[in-house]
């Protein structure tokens, strides 16, 4: 195991932080980009390669791939596109520059990434990080719009790369990483059934490696409140 590489977005904080730690910890060898200085990652973060870049303009998505392809030396078992950013707020809310913003993060960076890693995961798995707000989401349309584009992206790459790579779309439910609150979301009663960014990172990094397993998933709370590594050490996950 120690020979498979994972290669994670947005892992300086949130739920990709648990991605990498999890990773980690299981043995796998592990790389990630975040948008923070390497002065603000946790004291406890693994010692691995990290690329401080910012993946909302074309140039950081660019930046990234070719930082990840250098380490890999051509070769990526998963990639868990997780980098996301969005606000809680009316369309009238927005401006032209946020909306393109998110769209830049959320779906044309993965786009990008997918497309110069491709080479690199013939024979992996590529994961799309997706939300349950891809259906619609009321408060947040421009999120809502870029996971269900990154939904369709998953679905039309997941035909086109059948047989050379595995790629899978995963859709959490709400997690407990602070992510609500930063978009302008106000707490509520529903914020008590947010779910732990750590067994999430189980469930998500389990449907990333399975050798099966359908090329789109929701994982909330059944899946997330059943998972053995939960229901074995609670105070843990
Ligand atoms: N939280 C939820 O309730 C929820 C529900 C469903 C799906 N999701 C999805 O799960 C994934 C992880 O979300 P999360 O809850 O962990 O959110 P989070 O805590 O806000 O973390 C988002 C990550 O993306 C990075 N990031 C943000 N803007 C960036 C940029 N411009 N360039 C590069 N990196 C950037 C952040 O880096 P820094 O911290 O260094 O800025 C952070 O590591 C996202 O795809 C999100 O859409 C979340």
């Amino acid at each position: 195991m120690k020979d498979k590489l994972i290669f994670v977005t947005g892992g300086g904080s949130g739920l990709g932080l648990e991605l990498v730690r999890l990773a980690w910890g299981r043995g796998y060898r592990v790389m990630c980009t975040g948008r923070r200085g390497v002065q603000d990652l946790p004291d406890d973060f693994p010692d691995i390669p990290y690329l401080c870049c910012d993946l909302s303009s074309q140039q950081g998505a660019q930046q990234a791939a070719d930082w990840a392809l250098g380490q890999s030396h051509g070769r990526i078992d998963c990639a868990l596109l997780n980098a996301a950013a969005g606000y809680f707020r009316p369309l009238v809310a927005e401006t032209a520059t946020s909306l393109s913003d998110v769209l830049a993060l959320n779906l044309e960076a993965n786009m990008i990434l997918a497309h110069r890693l491709a080479p690199a995961l013939d024979g992996g798995t590529l994961a799309l990080i997706g939300s349950v707000a891809r259906k619609g989401a009321a408060g947040m349309p421009v999120y809502a719009s870029s996971k269900g584009a990154l939904d369709g992206f998953g679905r039309a790459l997941a035909e086109e790369w059948r047989g050379r790579a595995c790629v899978r779309v995963l859709h959490p439910g709400p997690i407990a990483t602070g992510m609500a609150a930063r978009a302008g979301r106000k707490p509520d009663f529903a914020d008590r059934l947010f779910l732990s960014p750590r067994a999430m990172a189980h469930c998500v990094l389990d449907a990333a490696l399975a050798r099966k397993g359908a090329d789109r998933q929701v994982i909330s709370y059944g899946r997330v409140l059943f998972h053995p590594a939960r229901l074995l050490r609670r105070g843990a996950t």
